[in-house]
């Protein structure tokens, strides 16, 4: 067998659907474009239209098969809403990456119920209704991949970790108890848990030349990430190379955690 016929073997996503929150900025945005260089068709779904048109451009330009599908996961109606247009596109995904996120940062005594409410309603509420929607149809087909984008705010404080790090500390759980409910039929559940990451999420702190070398010091690798740090990770855990890893957390970060 060639190299790369042992290549696609392990990690082609040739005739896999994708759909991506979040997939026309930052993190999410390197996974769409990852998951569709390796043969998946992707839906990225978001608010703004001027980014996700960009996004799908920017793919189909390259020979991809990219499409947008505008949503607010705000809501649950927003959700099931965008998650029916979304698989009407190229049909039902084999794969979900929930990379949409909001971190509002408000010192935690001054957290209400609207910015509890909104946090929980993205980061958290969202992916699982995604995982309702489309987990059960996953492992009727026999495959599917849900991967959730964390952060390391749901193993430690950090900056205000507030309702943001709850909601990660939720989301880490959630994909624990897909994978416990489908992995016995050929769905896996991970989460990539990111460091710092120089993305429009934290362009205050990316801004502060001081802050962003301190945080590099950090790390093991000596650098903040980037979000094209998580475009292989995110293309073994859609793949089928991945069939026995379930259930984990999975840090991108350079080694921020460990040192
Ligand atoms: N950057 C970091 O250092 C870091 C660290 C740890 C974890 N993370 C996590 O990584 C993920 C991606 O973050 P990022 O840094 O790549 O941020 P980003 O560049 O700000 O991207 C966030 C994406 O989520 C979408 N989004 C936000 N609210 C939405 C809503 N209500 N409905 C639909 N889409 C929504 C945004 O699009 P619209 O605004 O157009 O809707 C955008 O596409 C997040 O879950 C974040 O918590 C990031």
């Amino acid at each position: 067998m060639s190299v790369q016929g042992y290549l696609s073997e392990l990690f082609s996503l040739d005739g896999r659907v994708a759909v991506v929150t979040g997939g026309s900025s930052g993190i999410g945005r390197a996974i769409a474009g990852a998951l569709a260089r390796a043969g998946a068709s992707v839906v990225v779904l978001a608010r703004r239209e001027a980014e996700l048109v960009a996004t799908v451009d920017e793919l189909t330009g390259q020979g991809a098969k990219a499409a947008w599908v505008g949503a607010d996961l705000g809501s649950r109606a927003g959700v099931r809403t965008a998650a029916d247009a979304a698989a009407e596109i190229f049909g039902e995904p084999d794969i979900v990456v929930n990379s949409a996120g909001i971190n509002l940062r408000p010192p935690m005594g001054d957290i209400d119920d609207d910015v509890w409410d909104a946090t929980m309603a993205v980061n958290l509420a969202a992916p699982y209704l995604l995982g309702q929607r489309f987990g059960p149809g996953m492992a009727e087909r026999g495959y599917g991949r849900l991967i959730h984008v964390s952060s390391q705010q749901a193993h430690r404080a950090f900056v205000q970790s507030g309702v943001y790090g709850v909601s990660k500390g939720g989301l880490e759980s959630l994909a624990r108890s897909q994978a416990e409910a489908w992995s016995p039929h050929g769905v896996t559940a991970n989460t990539l848990v990111p460091g710092f990451v120089m993305t429009p999420l934290n362009a205050r702190l990316s801004s502060d030349p001081e802050r962003v070398a301190a945080l590099a010091a950090r790390t093991m690798v000596g650098r903040n990430g980037v979000a094209e740090d998580f475009a292989a990770a995110a293309v073994f855990l859609a793949s089928a190379g991945s069939a026995y890893v379930t259930g984990q957390s999975i840090f991108v970060d350079g080694g921020l955690s460990v040192h």
